[in-house]
């Protein structure tokens, strides 16, 4: 066993807080049945206590030992999709810590793909606890040095296992009603889902405006999320030429994110240009890019928006949140 990951087994294993690979983020992660762990969680990260953390799994039979009345369909897409970037919410057996679901009565539950992630649940001996891993409401760190920056002297040991493959977030699809609904986009898209079940719907809230009042279905979706220190205005395509100019004009550091284009203007106070070449090079690089959008002093983030199809869905939601 590598020295590293030996500390990140002993640090949890300690009660501690450790900061691991995932195929989609980093997460912050305690042991399931460390109330101090998960404590200690919320307090690093700052995160409202009535958020919720996802369960992370390496075997089915903990599955069986957390969550309660799995229906043959989810059963169905279980067996297609994990290990992998989709969280279920299940209705939870009385083993769940209630500080873990935030006093729900479901659990988020996701078996990783990461190999790291899944070897640190095996030497540990038990289902790890973890939101992505970063401060809360800001942008979830992706690559090693972003969550250094984040989470250095705060957490009890960082991990470290390169860049994310995917850069978003898992997919949250609640399956505790009929039809299933996606609380929150992510990699496994609409369409994938859809194929398999073609009632799958979007919750509302997902396209909606972000309100902080009334319920959520996802507690998640009333809070502050993704956010960098520059202000984010997303422009849509057919806008974008005119909408560059107009920032330059305003003699603010623009910074930009933008669809298979080149840097275009070119102007003293265009200080950070990053153009993705596809979808999924867009999702990959999209947080690693606000902290280097940060690193630049940007203090304008143009971004040009996705059509909400494909992983489109989820761009645009951590978009809509990050801008809000
Ligand atoms: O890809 C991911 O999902 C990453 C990696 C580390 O696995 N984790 C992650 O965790 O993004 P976090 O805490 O940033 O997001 C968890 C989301 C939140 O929006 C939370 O509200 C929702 O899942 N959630 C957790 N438990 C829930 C429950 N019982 N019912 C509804 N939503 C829940
Ligand atoms: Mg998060």
């Amino acid at each position: 066993m590598k020295p590293d990951f030996q500390k990140a087994v002993d640090a949890l294993k300690k009660d501690g807080v450790v900061a691991f690979p995932t195929e989609t983020v980093y997460g912050l992660g305690a042991r399931l049945f460390s109330p101090e762990g998960i404590r200690k969680i919320y307090r690093v990260k700052g995160r409202p206590a009535d958020n919720p953390l996802i369960v992370h799994i390496s075997d089915l039979r903990q599955l069986e030992l957390l969550a309660e009345d799995i229906s043959e369909p989810a059963k169905k897409l279980i067996r297609k999709f994990w290990p992998g970037p989709l969280t279920f919410v299940f209705k939870k057996t009385r083993l769940v810590p209630k500080t873990v679901t935030a006093g729900l009565e479901t659990v988020a539950i996701r078996m990783p793909r990461h190999p790291v992630a899944r070897k640190l649940i095996e030497a540990v001996g038990e289902p790890i606890a973890a939101p992505s891993a970063n401060r809360s409401g800001r942008p979830s760190g992706t690559q090693f040095e972003d969550v250094l920056k984040e989470l250095k002297g705060r957490a009890d040991f960082l991990l470290s296992g390169g860049a994310a493959q995917l850069g978003l977030e898992s997919t949250v699809l609640d399956v505790t009603r009929i039809p299933f609904q996606i609380l929150r986009p992510g990699s496994i898209t609409l369409e994938q889902l859809r194929k398999i079940f073609p009632k799958v719907q979007v919750h509302s809230k997902v396209h909606g405006k972000i309100s902080r009042k009334g319920a959520a279905p996802s507690p998640g979706m009333k809070h502050r999320h993704y956010q960098p220190a520059c202000k984010v205005v997303l422009v849509d395509t057919v806008q974008w030429k005119e909408s560059l100019a107009r920032w330059i004009k305003t003699k603010q550091m623009i910074g930009t994110l933008s669809f298979s284009r080149s840097a275009a203007a070119k102007s003293s106070n265009l200080v950070y240009a990053k153009s993705f070449s596809n979808e999924n090079d867009y999702a990959r690089s999209l947080y690693h890019s606000f902290f280097e959008a940060e690193r630049k002093c940007v203090d304008v983030l143009l971004i040009e928006t996705r059509p909400e199809k494909g992983l489109g869905l989820a761009i645009m939601d951590r978009l809509k949140r990050a801008g809000a």
